[in-house]
C-alpha cells in the first residue's frame, strides 16, 4: 500500500490547522504556538505540497509594518529551501473584536471599510508569494437574531465587496481567483450563505461571475445534514469548485474539523472516487489542491500533531486506492449497469425530439407498463453499495 505522499500528491495544510493550540470555549491551550518556518519543514519532510494561512495566522492584527515584513521573509525562505508552496491565501476577519458583528457585512459601516481594506492588503500578499486562490470564509457575517441583520443588505454588502475585491485583482493583473467558503453557522448563529447551493447561487448575482467560486468544506456542509460528494459534485458540475477544505465531522453538530476519514467514511469515499475520476455525466475530476482543514484533538501534543497530518494524506491516499480497485472490479461494473446507472447519461429525448414526438409515442405512455414496477425492475443499489463497501473495508481485491 502506498501511502507516502509526494508533492505530486498537491496536499496542502492551513498554517492554522497544525498550529491550532487547543483553546476552545471552555479551555485554555494544551500546546504553545508553532512557528511558521518549523511547520513549513515539517510539512516538506512529511511530503505536503504546499501551506495555505490567513494574515494573522502569520503575523498579529496589530503589527508594525516592519514586524508583518520579517514574518513574511521568513515564510518565503523556507518556502525557497524547502520548495513548499503557497496555494491558498485567505484573510482573518473573525477574531479581533472590531469583527464581532462580520466585517464586510457588519452593521457598521467603518467597520466594513476597515475590513475591505484588510482584504485588499492580504490579496496583494497572496499575489506575491504566488497564491492561485483566495479563500472568503465569511465565520462572523451573520447574526443571532433575526431582526439583527437585514440579510437582503447584506447580501448587497457582500456582494459590493466581492465585485471591488474583483475588480482589484482584474486591474492589478493578479492571477488570482475567489473561493466563497461556506458554514451554517459557529461562530454565528447563523452565517451568510451557509450552504455551497446558497453560494453558488450568490455567485450570479456578481459582476464578475467567472473569477469566483466555492471552497466547500466536508464538515461544514455534513453540520447542515447534506452529502458533500454530493455537493461537491455538484459545484463541479457547474464549475464552480475552485478550491476544497478536507476534513471529518460525525453528524449534526458542533464544527469538529476532525481528520479527513474520521468522519463519514464512506462520503469520503465516494468524494475521493469523484475527485479522482470525476463524475458521471462528464463531470471533469478536480485538478486543485488536496486542501486540509482541520485540528490537530486538543488531547496531543507536537507528535500528535505530525501524527494527524500523516492521517489526513494517508486516508486520503488509501481511499484513492480503494476507489481504483472498486472501478477496476468487474462484478462493481456489471453492478453498475445492472443497476442502470451509466443509462441517466442518455438524454430522455432522442435527438431532435420534441414534446409533440414525446406525446405522439405510445410506447411512452399508452403502452408503457407501469404495473411491472410493482415487483420488478428492481435496480440492485444495495448490492452496489455492499461492494463499495467490501471494497472500501479492503475485503476485495
Ligand atoms: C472553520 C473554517 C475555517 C476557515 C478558515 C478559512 O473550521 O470554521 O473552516 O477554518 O476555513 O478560517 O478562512
Ligand atoms: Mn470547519
Ligand atoms: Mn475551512
Amino acid at each position: 500500500m502506498s501511502v507516502t505522499p509526494t508533492p505530486a500528491d498537491r496536499f496542502s495544510f492551513g498554517l492554522w490547522t497544525i498550529g491550532y493550540t487547543g483553546a476552545d470555549p471552555f479551555g485554555g491551550p494544551t500546546r504553545s504556538p508553532m512557528d511558521t518556518v518549523h511547520a513549513v519543514e515539517k510539512l516538506a519532510e512529511l511530503g505536503a505540497h504546499g501551506l495555505t494561512f490567513h494574515d494573522d495566522d502569520l503575523f498579529p492584527f496589530d503589527s508594525t509594518e516592519a514586524r508583518r515584513r520579517t514574518e513574511i521573509d521568513r515564510l518565503k525562505k523556507a518556502l525557497d529551501d524547502t520548495g513548499v508552496v503557497v496555494p491558498m491565501v485567505t484573510t482573518n476577519l473573525f477574531s479581533h473584536p472590531v469583527f464581532k458583528d462580520g466585517g464586510l457585512t457588519s452593521n457598521d459601516r467603518a467597520v466594513r471599510r476597515f475590513a475591505l481594506r484588510k482584504v485588499l492588503r492580504n490579496l496583494d500578499l497572496a499575489a506575491e508569494l504566488g497564491a492561485r486562490t483566495f479563500v472568503m470564509w465569511g465565520g462572523r457575517e451573520g447574526a443571532e437574531y433575526d431582526s439583527a441583520k437585514d440579510v437582503g443588505q447584506a447580501l448587497e454588502r457582500y456582494r459590493e465587496a466581492v465585485d471591488l475585491l474583483g475588480e482589484y485583482v482584474t486591474d492589478q493583473g493578479y492571477d488570482l481567483r475567489f473561493a466563497l467558503e461556506p458554514k451554517p453557522n459557529e461562530p454565528r448563529g447563523d452565517i451568510l450563505l451557509p450552504t455551497l447551493g446558497h453560494a453558488i447561487a450568490f455567485i450570479d448575482s456578481l459582476e464578475r461571475p467567472d473569477l469566483v467560486g466555492v471552497n466547500p468544506e466536508v464538515g461544514h456542509e455534513q453540520m447542515a445534514g447534506l452529502n458533500y460528494a454530493a455537493g461537491i459534485a455538484q459545484a463541479l458540475y457547474h464549475g464552480k469548485l475552485f478550491h476544497l477544505d478536507l476534513n471529518g465531522q460525525r453528524g449534526i453538530k458542533y464544527d469538529q474539523d476532525l481528520v479527513f476519514g474520521h468522519g463519514d467514511l464512506h462520503n469520503a469515499f465516494a468524494l475521493v472516487d469523484l475527485l479522482e475520476h470525476g463524475g458521471p455525466g462528464g463531470v471533469p475530476a478536480y485538478d486543485g489542491p488536496r486542501h486540509f482543514d482541520f485540528k490537530p484533538s486538543r488531547t496531543e501534543d507536537e507528535a500528535g500533531v505530525w501524527d494527524s497530518v500523516r492521517a489526513n494524506m494517508a486516508n486520503y491516499l488509501l481511499l484513492k486506492e480503494r476507489a481504483e480497485a472498486f472501478r477496476a472490479d468487474p462484478e462493481v461494473q456489471e453492478a453498475l449497469a445492472a443497476a442502470r446507472v451509466p443509462e441517466l447519461a442518455v438524454p430522455t429525448l432522442a435527438d431532435g425530439e420534441g414534446y409533440a414526438a414525446l406525446v405522439s409515442d405510445r410506447s411512452a405512455f399508452e403502452e408503457f407498463d407501469a404495473a411491472e414496477y410493482l415487483d420488478g425492475h428492481g435496480f440492485g443499489l444495495v448490492r452496489l453499495q455492499q461492494l463499495a463497501t467490501e471494497h472500501l473495508m479492503g475485503a476485495r481485491g
